[in-house]
């Protein structure tokens, strides 16, 4: 019998979660409630991705251009942010997990910052999983700082000192992006990082994706071949 070929693990994998809103709409409920579920379907994702032996899973949870909704759908958003950062992330810790904001957070209500800050020094030293939250996170913006910051500093633009001055310093550049909810597109997240990472995109609303829907975008990653502008495997004889 053939040999099954062992399923190939992202290091890093970024979520971008969308269609919380017309979850809600479709059950007649307000987009409030639908991100509730979008932060259930969150929680038990890590949980699987850390189980998985992925490295880092970053959430895509508000982007810049999210910032211009209603102030009741923000309040709400934080409302979230806050519950999960007084409980939720004591569970990550005890599993040796991290957390990591990327993002402006000098916008969000001062009690969120410290909350968001709190949680990243508490999160343990050489933790095996880390779950980056990308809040009030917008690629562009983070490259027009990192030029500002090169400028300022006089440093050298060169990729490795560039990479230092985004907002992922430090983490690896994404092997795999997920879109839920049915758009095709990146609505800014992590333009520079995402150049060789391979897309996936589902129809599936995101509190409905579930580890099961997270299996299946991981097992379509294993079956790619990456290139990285090199020809292809076998190709030259
Ligand atoms: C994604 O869900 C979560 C955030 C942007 C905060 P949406 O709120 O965009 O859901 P849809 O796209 O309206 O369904
Ligand atoms: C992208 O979803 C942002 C997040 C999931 C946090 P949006 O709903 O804001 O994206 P667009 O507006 O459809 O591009
Ligand atoms: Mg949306």
């Amino acid at each position: 019998m053939e040999k099954k070929e062992p399923l190939k693990i992202p290091a890093h994998v970024g979520l971008i979660m969308d269609g919380n809103g017309r979850w809600a709409k479709k059950r007649h409920m307000p987009r409030s409630l639908g991100h509730n579920a979008g932060m259930n379907a969150m929680i038990k994702l890590a949980e699987h991705a850390s189980e998985l032996g992925i490295k880092y899973l970053t959430v895509y949870t508000l982007s810049t251009e999210n910032l211009s909704r209603p102030q009741d759908e923000l309040d709400g958003l934080f409302g979230l942010f806050r519950s999960y950062f007084t409980s939720n992330v004591k569970k990550l810790y005890k599993k040796n997990a991290a957390v990591k904001i990327i993002g402006d957070l000098t916008v969000l209500p001062e009690d969120v910052q410290s909350l968001l800050k709190d949680g990243e020094s508490n999160s343990p030293d050489g933790a095996q999983f880390t779950l980056v939250f990308a809040i009030n996170y917008g690629a562009r913006s983070e490259i027009r700082r990192a030029v500002k910051l090169a400028a300022e500093n006089g440093i050298e633009p060169t990729e490795e000192n560039f990479e230092k001055l985004l907002y992922t310093a430090g983490l690896p550049a994404p092997d795999l992006i997920i879109r839920t909810g049915g758009e095709v597109r990146l609505s800014n997240f992590l333009l520079y990082q995402a150049a060789y990472a391979e897309l996936y995109f589902t129809e599936v609303l995101f509190p409905d994706f579930t580890p099961k829907e997270f299996d299946k975008a991981i097992k379509e990653y294993s079956g790619r071949e990456r290139r990285y502008g090199k020809i292809q495997e076998g190709a030259n004889g």
